[in-house]
């Protein structure tokens, strides 16, 4: 694995890999002292094409916390605003060294171009690409679910999949990234997914993803889901009338104060409400639903960070072996102590 472009080429191996690693990195999160030596001496460069603030700045701590030099660009005030072109912006970057290249930009598929271009050497991570993949969202929401999974459980966490977990995806699928990278990583990792939404925010083709879709949201919670993943009405992306009217949406599609209370009517006590952030309150998810306990959006903050860490560790300590051959989930993912060793020898 020498980039993370996407979740849709990701073998379940690696997928287990990069979960089990950030598990290890959530527990030095618990430390008093929350730093690794790991990747002291390797520069890590965020390239922020779009507007962020999450994934900025989880990227930011996540590449700190490993010791490394960061060096955040962002296209606003740069020479991007001159006219540069992202060829020259990655040699500017490749002649000061930069081991990794964390990229957000508004067009799908550039994160592949730089990594397939020769312009640079460094990996590049794929921090969101248009409306194509966003494999690191996906990756910490693949963890949240599987720690609420292995808790109902009893299990431990590492090394589990998500087998028999059923994930209802809602909203504006047909924008989402987001969506996207979670349909492809939750299905190699075993679980059942489900999207909701109006036809018109569905892509066409949809009917070939591996998931069921539904054009009314309660018929989708009737499914009796075990999370409930609410997207981003993503207006900043759309360049029509896509429905009639923001009220009758949130009515339609919003994870409202009337869901919430039906999830308790249906006895689903166990199921959890997630969103990527930033949330449209009122809209795509109500505030009660969004501050209360069944919420995930702030434990899927923190993770954030720990998978981020997983990622940047695992593709810069050159100890990431592919193994195309062995994607089944079933296949646990090497032990995350013999992954996890520091160029000093350390674990973390
Ligand atoms: C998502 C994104 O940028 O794709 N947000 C994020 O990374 N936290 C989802 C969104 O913007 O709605």
């Amino acid at each position: 694995m020498k980039h993370l472009l996407s979740t849709q080429d990701l073998s379940a191996r690696n997928a287990l890999r990069l979960l089990n690693v950030a598990e290890e990195m959530a527990a030095v999160g618990q430390r008093e002292i929350k730093k690794l030596p790991a990747l002291r001496g390797r520069t890590v460069v965020n390239l922020f094409f779009e507007d962020s603030t999450r994934t900025r700045i989880s990227f930011e701590a996540a590449a700190k916390r490993l010791s490394a030099d960061v060096i955040n660009f962002a296209a606003k005030g740069s020479s991007v605003s001159k006219g540069e072109s992202l060829k020259d912006t990655a040699q500017t970057l490749e002649a000061m060294s930069a081991d990794a290249v964390v990229i957000r930009h508004p067009a799908s598929g550039a994160p592949a171009r730089l990594a397939a271009s020769g312009w640079i050497d460094a990996a590049v991570v794929n921090a969101g690409d248009g409306t194509h993949e966003h494999p690191t969202q996906a990756l910490l929401d693949a963890f949240t679910l599987r720690r609420h999974w292995a808790k109902l459980d009893g299990t431990p966490s590492a090394g589990t999949t998500l087998a028999g977990m059923k994930v209802l995806i809602v909203g504006d699928v047909l924008h989402s990234r987001v969506a996207r990278s979670n349909v492809w990583l939750l299905t190699t990792l075993g679980a059942e997914v489900l999207l909701a939404g109006p036809p018109t925010l569905l892509p066409v083709g949809v009917g070939a993803w591996p998931c069921t879709v539904y054009y009314n949201l309660d018929d989708a919670l009737a499914q009796r889901p075990d999370a409930v993943m609410m997207l981003r009405l993503q207006a900043e992306r759309m360049n029509a009338a896509f429905f009639p009217s923001t009220r009758e949406y949130s009515r339609r599609w919003g994870f409202d104060d009337g869901r919430l209370a039906l999830l308790d009517t249906m006895g689903l006590d166990d199921t959890v409400i997630m969103h990527p952030g930033p949330m449209n309150r009122g809209l795509e998810i109500s505030s009660a639903a969004a501050d209360s306990p069944r919420s995930t959006v702030l434990a899927q903050v923190r993770n954030g960070v720990s998978v981020r860490m997983a990622a940047l560790y695992l593709l810069l300590s050159g100890d990431s072996q592919d193994d195309p051959q062995d994607d089944q989930p079933e296949n646990q993912a090497d032990q995350p102590d013999q992954l996890a060793t520091t160029p000093e020898g350390r674990t973390p």
